[in-house]
């Protein structure tokens, strides 16, 4: 029995050191290839969405460092300001950093309002929660990830449109591979899969960043959708892990996955790099554009997604 036991121990702590020694071996990113020049946004301003956490608030750090005005969206006033105040203190050293405005902006409810604009980051999110409606009667993942969103964004178009060359930065995910736009029931009010709502609203990202890039066509006001890679963030926070496997999955997510600042990369890339001036419609991956699946490049689907959504979010003119 103790000789088990210790058998056991030895190879729990062999797989811990082997998973540190990977973890140490390098990061899994070969290299922060999002970040620019100093001033490289100097004198532009940024809304990020979900700012105060994960990959919101490392994408808002890395652009306040480059000198942009950074208007952090967030539906909490506290823990906004709270994010805000620790990024302030971590700012303090760096020379040329820009300013951090703190704005509320709810997108389970369907409001706001903003000054000049530069650059729009959507990336504000929520995953596999349990079956929820927003204020308006949507199904919650949908509703916060794409309709919040289109909503945000065509309030603002006018806006981006004036401050062009301006861009749009939408964050996805991989996982919209295994969503579908099911038109028949996109309050998923008939049946209620998690994941699949999750993949769903993903997809929709793509869709929607890909009309809106069509619609955009010469207006130099940019749009493009990525992938952040699996990252360390809060947005496991609906997924219960049983206790005594926590420690287990901590170690894992610690040696495999990207930590925030890896994650945002490739949104803080697309938001300032001069690399993707003018590119339009495209999608993403560790600052590499990649090939999508059909269905996410289907433009019939795509229109008709844009022309539900508006009537959703009552803004058809
Ligand atoms: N982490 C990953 O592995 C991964 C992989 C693929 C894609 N993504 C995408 O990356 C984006 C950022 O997620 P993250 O990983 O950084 O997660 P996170 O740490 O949970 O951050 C999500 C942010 O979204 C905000 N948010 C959630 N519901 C909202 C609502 N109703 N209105 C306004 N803001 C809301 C959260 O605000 P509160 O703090 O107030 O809740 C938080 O600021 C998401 O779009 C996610 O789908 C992440
Ligand atoms: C839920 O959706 C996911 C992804 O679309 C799918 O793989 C899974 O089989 C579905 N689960 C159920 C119970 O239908
Ligand atoms: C777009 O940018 C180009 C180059 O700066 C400029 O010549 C053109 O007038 C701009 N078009 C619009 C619609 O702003």
């Amino acid at each position: 029995m103790a000789v088990a036991t210790a058998a056991a121990l030895l190879a729990a702590l062999g797989g811990a050191l082997w998973l540190a020694a990977r973890r140490l071996a390098g990061p899994r990113v070969p290299s922060l290839r999002g970040g620019g020049d100093p001033g490289l946004m100097n004198g532009k301003t940024v809304l990020i969405t979900g700012a105060n956490s994960g990959l919101g608030r490392a994408t808002a750090a890395e652009l306040l460092r480059l000198g942009a005005r950074v208007i952090m969206g967030c539906r909490d006033r506290e823990r906004a300001e709270e994010a805000a105040g620790q990024l302030r203190r971590e700012l303090r050293e760096a020379a040329g950093a820009g300013e951090l405005v703190v704005r509320e902006l709810d997108l389970a409810s369907l409001r706001s309002e903003e000054p000049r604009l530069d650059v729009l980051i959507n990336n504000a999110g929520i995953f596999q929660c349990p079956y929820t409606k927003t204020e308006d009667g949507f199904e919650m993942q949908f509703g916060v990830n794409h309709l919040g969103h289109f909503l945000l964004t065509n309030l603002l178009l006018g806006l981006l449109k004036n401050s062009a060359p301006s861009r749009i930065v939408v964050v996805s995910s991989k996982l919209y591979k295994y969503g579908d736009i099911n038109f028949e029931d996109l309050n998923s009010e008939q049946s209620y899969n998690k994941s699949f709502c999750y993949s769903r609203s993903k997809l929709a990202n793509i869709l929607f960043t890909r009309e809106l890039a069509r619609r955009l066509e010469g207006t130099n006001v940019t749009v493009n959708v990525l992938h952040p890679g699996i990252v360390r963030t809060n947005l496991g926070r609906h997924i219960h892990i049983p206790l005594l496997v926590k420690p287990l999955f901590n170690l894992v997510s610690w040696a495999f996955f990207k930590t925030p600042v890896e994650g945002a990369q490739t949104s803080i890339y697309l938001a300032s790099s001069p690399e993707v001036e003018g590119v339009s419609g495209r999608y993403f991956g560790d600052c590499k554009e990649e090939e999508l699946l059909p269905k996410a490049m289907d433009e019939s689907v795509a229109r008709k997604l844009w022309d539900i959504s508006e009537v959703m979010v009552g803004i058809l003119k």
